[in-house]
């Protein structure tokens, strides 16, 4: 969908000709004396379009305009929630028509247009459709939307990052809905260069040999039961010249996770073409940064690779060693995730980042802990856990800090390694945070856990591009402040450094 800002008062609305208009009116709406405004209003004091935040209205070819088809929806005191939901609503009935292809969403109050990139993202949201896949794409009905307001002029600077931001989460749910066999390692690595064509962003991937030499074994056990090489894929997007110390995201690519050995049931497996949605998100960050343009240095890290049975493939019991030196002895080979994550951890080190954050569908734990309304958070850092909290308010997108005490760690203990890759089932989301803090001790580290959050299930099951409003919000916050001062290094979280 393309879109367009344009300054406009709501007595000029009616003149507009657009396939269809989508007024959002809020409590604090004031009738002028156009023809459109006294519709609204009539509608208003009829009790028709009641101050109720989703209630609608739609009517055709309103007399005294040039409106083809209205749609009047109410935003009650025009809420963050209020809001999206308002526009939510709206564009799905827009879309329902075949005969809309370009609208205008006139924002009528103030307080809503201040809220511009969220109507923006609700409505890209909205409209959004999956066609890669299928023979005939319909495509996006809407192929055009306007959106206005009085003024307008004045948000120029959050509708562009509003609308580079839809790219990223866009970006993010292509290749999350795209299937295993449309989305591969290879696949993945293809797209990345995709973005480093553009000139902050470069992009580097190693193959398997490669990632043999760098020692990342146990990355390499979860991808050897797979006929599809693995990749290690890393993107560096550079704002900032002065050459201050990066920002890395790490995200998890299992393009298809079937458990490996320890095969997972049949039910709901196909979900597991999702199990590559951290990946898919740190492609979207980098899309909305090369677009973007913020003053700070990024670095994304991609382990990517498929689990699956197979004669070679990684048995319960193994004992693998992993970059950092520690080894692992892996009792489930579902938990497979962590297994690639620790090494990117590793990885990451030389970058003497800022922070660390990783961003995975870990654990089927966090989906019963969470759900789908938040995803899980975990930090060795308490300025990076307020940070990440107050980015995902903020962008509508958001977290929830769960715990670390290390009396958690104590059912990974095994006789056989340094660490076992499993814990029981108690406490699946924190145990698996548990696992990757032993390789994140030398920075200030978060993990989100997406599992509930990445993808919608039954009739609306699709990728959803989060966490990646949250990031872009937490990365843009951080250009404007110095970064290395925002995290006091508190030697407790420091306290588990790698053997
Ligand atoms: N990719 C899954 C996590 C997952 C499961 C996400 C279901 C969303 C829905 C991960 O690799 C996994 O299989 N985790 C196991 C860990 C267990 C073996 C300790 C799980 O959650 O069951
Ligand atoms: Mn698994
Ligand atoms: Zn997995």
């Amino acid at each position: 969908m393309n879109f367009e800002l344009q300054a406009c008062a709501m007595a000029r609305v009616g003149e507009k000709s657009e396939d269809a208009l989508l007024l959002v009116v809020s409590s604090k709406f004031e009738a002028k004396a156009d023809p459109l405004s006294l519709l609204v209003k009539a509608w208003l004091d009829s009790g028709e379009l009641e101050g109720q935040p989703g209630k609608w209205v739609q009517t055709h070819r309103p007399q005294g305009t040039n409106v083809t088809r209205l749609v009047v929806v109410h935003a009650g005191e025009a809420s963050d929630k209020n809001l999206r939901q308002a526009v939510s609503t709206g564009i799905r009935l827009l879309k329902s028509s075949p005969l809309i292809k370009s609208a205008r969403l006139h924002l009528s109050c103030e307080t809503s247009l201040a809220k511009l990139p969220i109507a923006i993202l609700a409505a890209a949201d909205a409209s959004y459709v999956y066609t890669t896949t299928h023979s005939k794409p319909e495509g996006r009905k809407i192929k055009k939307l306007t959106i206005s307001g009085y003024r307008a002029a004045r948000y120029v600077q959050e509708f562009d990052r509003a609308v580079a931001t839809v790219r990223g989460i866009e970006l993010a749910k292509e290749w999350g809905n795209r299937p295993a066999n449309h989305a591969s390692p290879t696949h993945l690595a293809e797209a990345a260069k995709g973005i480093a064509k553009s000139k902050s962003v470069s992009c580097k991937v190693f193959d398997e040999k490669q990632i043999q030499k760098l020692g990342m074994e146990s990355f390499l056990a979860v991808s050897r039961g797979s006929v599809l090489a693995p990749r290690f894929i890393v993107l560096q997007y550079r704002g900032d010249v002065s050459s201050r110390a990066p920002i890395v995201l790490i995200g998890k690519g299992i393009t298809f996770d079937t458990g490996g050995i320890s095969l997972k049931p049949a039910a709901e497996m196909d979900e597991m073409k999702f199990d590559m949605c951290g990946a898919a998100s740190v492609l979207g960050v980098f899309r909305t940064l090369a677009d973007v343009a913020p003053k700070l240095n990024v670095v994304g890290l991609i382990p990517t690779c498929e689990n699956m049975p197979g004669g070679n493939a990684l048995k319960p019991g193994d004992v693998v060693t992993s970059m950092s030196g520690q080894t692992i002895e892996v009792l489930n080979t579902d938990a497979e995730g962590r297994l690639i994550l620790c090494d990117a951890l590793t990885y990451a080190e030389r970058f003497n980042p800022v922070s660390v954050i990783d961003i995975a569908t870990l654990t089927g734990a966090c989906v019963i802990a969470l759900g789908a309304v938040r995803s899980g958070m975990f930090s060795n850092n308490d300025v990076l856990a307020a940070q990440l909290t107050a980015a995902g308010e903020s962008a509508m997108d958001p977290c929830w800090r769960m715990p670390l005490d290390d009396e958690y760690a104590e059912g990974l203990k095994t006789n056989f390694a340094d660490v076992a890759n499993v814990a029981g089932r108690a406490g699946g989301a924190v145990t698996a945070a548990k696992f990757l803090q032993r390789f994140a001790g030398k920075f200030p580290w978060a993990h989100l856990d997406i599992a509930g959050t990445a993808w919608a299930q039954g009739s609306a099951k699709g990728s959803t591009g989060r966490p990646v409003g949250m990031l872009v919000q937490f990365l843009l916050n951080q250009a404007s402040v110095p970064l290395r001062a925002s995290y006091p290094v508190n030697p407790n979280d420091q306290a588990v450094l790698l053997k």
